[in-house]
């Protein structure tokens, strides 16, 4: 059932000093808004707000299990939602903030359990965009915010996609452009000796352990008791993906045959593929960019997703990455966007 109710004639707005007080006073007087971050758009709100965050929850339909990022604009700021913040978690703050890294720590008593879904632990992240440090700044409390997109669907990384989602169920959305790094955060969980990554992001499982000597990946944990989010069905376009892998040549030339298979049974289908190997198909082909630039290929996937959806595909074939570096956080998203649905050829 959808609960969420139009509302509001939503407005985009320019980055300027308007948009920008704008989106303060809205976030100063308990409303929603959509707030443009380096790694995706998010759905803000006052972090002290239960009634605001209780809005969020509503706007995107996300599960009340579900705990939101808490956005600070200074590290003044952190020591009002975290307490116990470990030598490690400060260590990561100096290398990696503002950048698309969230730290899991200890909470507050002043933020409010519905932020947090129940749990006695906050994440934190410092965002680098100047727009969403301003917003922060001139609303004067941490902004809490899960990505804005509807629950379950790919998260936005333009305010359009934002508008496309969330019109007529929050009054402001401020373009700040199209998302630079492109995929969310990467979510550290600094509760405890070894920091243990929840969530895999650009700032990949290498640069923490460069900084803080060991780190645990998320495999070898059980992400969904730790990281609520990770069990939900996410970036899902209305399209079916399937992700193949194996070698070049083979996975070319199967889905090759796959498409031609749907055609002849009226399904349309469309395969999304690196420039390396665009030239062996025809039809729709949508670009993932190119295998020697994962940063590009991160910036592009959600957009690419969306994409499948435009072009009112019923059948994606989606050629594997390899699961290094920053390969694993863009496989995690697109593992989930297919539902697990992956092939070896
Ligand atoms: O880049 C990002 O992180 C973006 C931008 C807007 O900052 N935000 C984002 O939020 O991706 P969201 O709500 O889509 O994802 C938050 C993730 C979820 O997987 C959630 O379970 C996890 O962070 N999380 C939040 N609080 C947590 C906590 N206290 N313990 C463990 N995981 C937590
Ligand atoms: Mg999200």
């Amino acid at each position: 059932m959808d609960s969420r109710n139009i509302k509001f004639e939503t407005k985009i707005v320019a980055p300027g000093v308007a948009g920008i007080n704008e989106a303060a006073q809205l976030l100063k007087q308990g409303e929603v808004v959509g707030i443009p971050t380096e790694t995706v758009y998010g759905l803000g709100a006052s972090c002290f707000d239960k009634e605001a965050i209780h809005k969020i929850y509503i706007a995107k339909g996300r599960p009340a299990d579900n705990p939101v990022i808490v956005h600070v604009s200074s590290l003044e700021q952190v020591d009002f939602v975290a307490r116990r913040v470990s030598r490690n978690a400060k260590k990561l703050m100096q290398s990696f903030w503002p950048g698309p890294l969230t730290l899991v720590m200890k909470k507050t008593a002043s933020i409010p359990s519905v932020v947090t879904a129940g749990l006695d632990t906050v994440a934190v992240r410092m965002p680098d965009h100047h727009v969403a440090q301003a917003i922060i700044q001139l609303a004067g409390v941490p902004i809490a915010a899960p990505s804005a997109n509807l629950s379950g669907k790919p998260s936005p990384t333009t305010a359009q996609s934002v508008m496309d989602d969330l019109n007529g169920t929050i009054p402001l959305i401020v373009d700040g452009g199209p998302c630079q790094v492109g995929i969310e955060s990467t979510v550290v969980d600094v509760t405890s000796e070894i920091p243990q990554i929840l969530r895999p992001g650009m700032i990949t499982a290498e640069m923490i352990k460069s900084v803080t000597g060991d780190v645990i990946c998320n495999n070898e944990v059980s992400e969904e008791v730790r990281s609520p989010g990770v069990k939900y069905a996410h970036y899902r376009p209305n399209a079916d993906l399937t992700i193949l892998c194996g070698p070049q040549a083979a996975v070319s030339r199967e889905i090759l045959f796959r498409i031609n298979q749907d055609e002849a049974s009226g399904i349309k289908s469309g395969v999304m593929c690196f420039e390396q190997t665009k030239r062996n198909y025809s039809g729709d082909i949508i670009l993932l960019g190119s295998r020697f630039n994962l940063r590009g290929v991160a910036q592009n996937l959600y957009a690419s997703l969306r994409k499948a959806d435009e072009l009112g595909l019923a059948k994606v074939y989606v050629e594997a990455l390899d699961e290094r570096d920053e390969g694993s956080a863009i496989m995690n998203r697109l593992i989930r966007a297919a539902s697990g649905n992956i092939e070896e050829i």
